[in-house]
């Protein structure tokens, strides 16, 4: 029986059956965050709590919602991108599992920010952000919340960026839990799932053979160096820019040519931002880039290719050629530019695999828990998931797989706790 509706405001409830499919497809490569599910259903250990989350409205997203519900937590969500919301998934959220959604594909920035304000007022006391944009606006306009919050917790690199500054200045004013952080999400999500998956939204946006073609990776964080070994997997040249000398000797060790963006803005066919700065693809870059040069952005925010300074360089104007790609005439020569800069593996795919996403939103659901059960005593500050979290992620996950591992000999555990050689 379908559970009474929440407030909502979505693209289509009738889409509810088709998301509800999609819900159900994704759970099937999440088997993690299901056997929390279960136990979240026996234990309640979330009753009471008002979880409010601004993520990506994907399938994925609705089982760590389901989950949460599972738990006895008051559900709310919102899109943490405009381009990235599955209608289908919101509709199955609202008509099937009874959470409050807010979110429309393609909705306009005052939309957008209507959505943030709705989930705000709704006064949670557990935030879930992918990019900070809940977290930031309580601060921002209702600072008075966060002394009754239990706390936030941060998905992404770029919301942490943002946490932190508001860290550096005094300001924040609850707990949050370094989701991003945690080996599990870290290493996989952005290494494999943004590494996969900002390949798949290239692929699906422009139809490229990437073998014989110059891709460069701007940024080597986890992400970057997933995308780089997949493109170099595809058969690409693979070039890497790094303001980073670790990193950059990390990529040319790895076997890629490093070198600074202007001198690759000369040699690739595509580009791919992925730093969590600004302004990284600018003006001097296009000057210098090929006729048909495709670029694409995968880091959180539309920041990193300047977006201005290709409308200034584009004296020939602009032109859609396909769905997600802009082509800017540069007076003879072409940039073509996909999903507006957004972040392409979701705009343009469908963001990480849910297999990826299931350790991700396995550690959100046990921060969510750790913050109800911890959340007073935490104090304002940013603070890791835990290593026993991680590690049962870990553990769940590699037990879903089938893959069993050794233990220490208690002789083993001896010799490695102790200073001397002959115990
Ligand atoms: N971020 C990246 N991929 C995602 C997905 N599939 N669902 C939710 N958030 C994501």
């Amino acid at each position: 029986m379908a559970a009474a509706r929440p407030p909502h405001d979505i693209a289509d409830l009738g889409l509810a059956e088709a998301g509800q499919a999609r819900i159900e497809w994704a759970d099937g490569q999440m088997p993690v965050l299901r056997s929390i599910r279960e136990r979240f259903e026996r234990e309640r250990p979330l009753a009471g709590t008002r979880v409010a989350c601004c993520l990506h409205v994907t399938a994925e997203t609705a089982n760590l919602v389901r989950t949460l519900i599972a738990g006895g937590a008051e559900a709310a969500l919102c899109a943490a991108n405009p381009l990235t919301t599955q209608d289908e998934v919101a509709a199955a959220l609202v008509d099937r599992h009874g959470a409050e959604v807010r979110a429309i594909r393609e909705e306009d920035v005052d939309t957008y920010s209507a959505h943030v304000e709705a989930l705000v007022a709704g006064e949670p006391s557990v935030t879930i952000d992918d990019g900070a944009d809940l977290l930031t606006a309580i601060h921002a306009g209702r600072p008075e919340l966060l002394e009754r919050m239990l706390g936030g917790t941060e998905e992404t690199n770029s919301g942490l960026l943002r946490v932190r500054a508001l860290e550096a200045e005094g300001r924040l004013g609850c707990p949050v839990i370094d989701v991003n952080g945690a080996f599990t999400e870290r290493a996989f999500n952005d290494r494999w799932g943004t590494g996969q998956s900002t390949i798949d939204g290239i692929l699906r946006a422009t139809n490229l053979l990437l073998a014989g073609r110059t891709v460069v990776v701007l940024g080597y964080g986890w992400t970057g160096r997933g995308i780089a070994v997949r493109a170099r997997g595809a058969g690409a040249s693979v070039i890497v820019c790094e303001v980073d000398p670790l990193r950059a000797l990390e990529a040319r060790m790895e076997g890629f040519e490093v070198m600074p963006a202007l001198a690759a803005a000369e040699r690739g066919d595509v580009f791919i931002t992925v730093t969590g700065s600004r302004d990284v693809l600018r003006r001097e870059h296009f000057e210098r880039m090929k006729d048909g040069a495709v670029l694409a952005n995968a880091g959180h925010f539309d920041v990193e290719i300047s977006l201005p300074d290709l409308e200034r360089v584009a004296t020939g104007g602009r032109r859609e050629v396909l769905p997600l790609v802009d082509e800017y005439d540069l007076g003879g020569r072409r940039l073509n530019l996909l999903a507006k800069g957004r972040v392409v593996n979701l705009a343009a795919a469908e963001g990480h695999p849910a297999a990826v996403m299931d350790m991700s939103f396995a550690n959100q659901a046990l921060a969510v828990e750790y913050l109800v059960t911890h959340g007073g005593s935490l104090g304002p500050g940013v603070h890791p998931v835990p290593e026993a979290i991680d590690r049962e992620v870990a553990r769940l996950k590699l037990g879903a797989l089938g893959v069993e591992i050794d233990t220490l000999t208690p002789d083993q555990e001896r010799y490695l706790h102790s200073w001397r050689r002959t115990s």
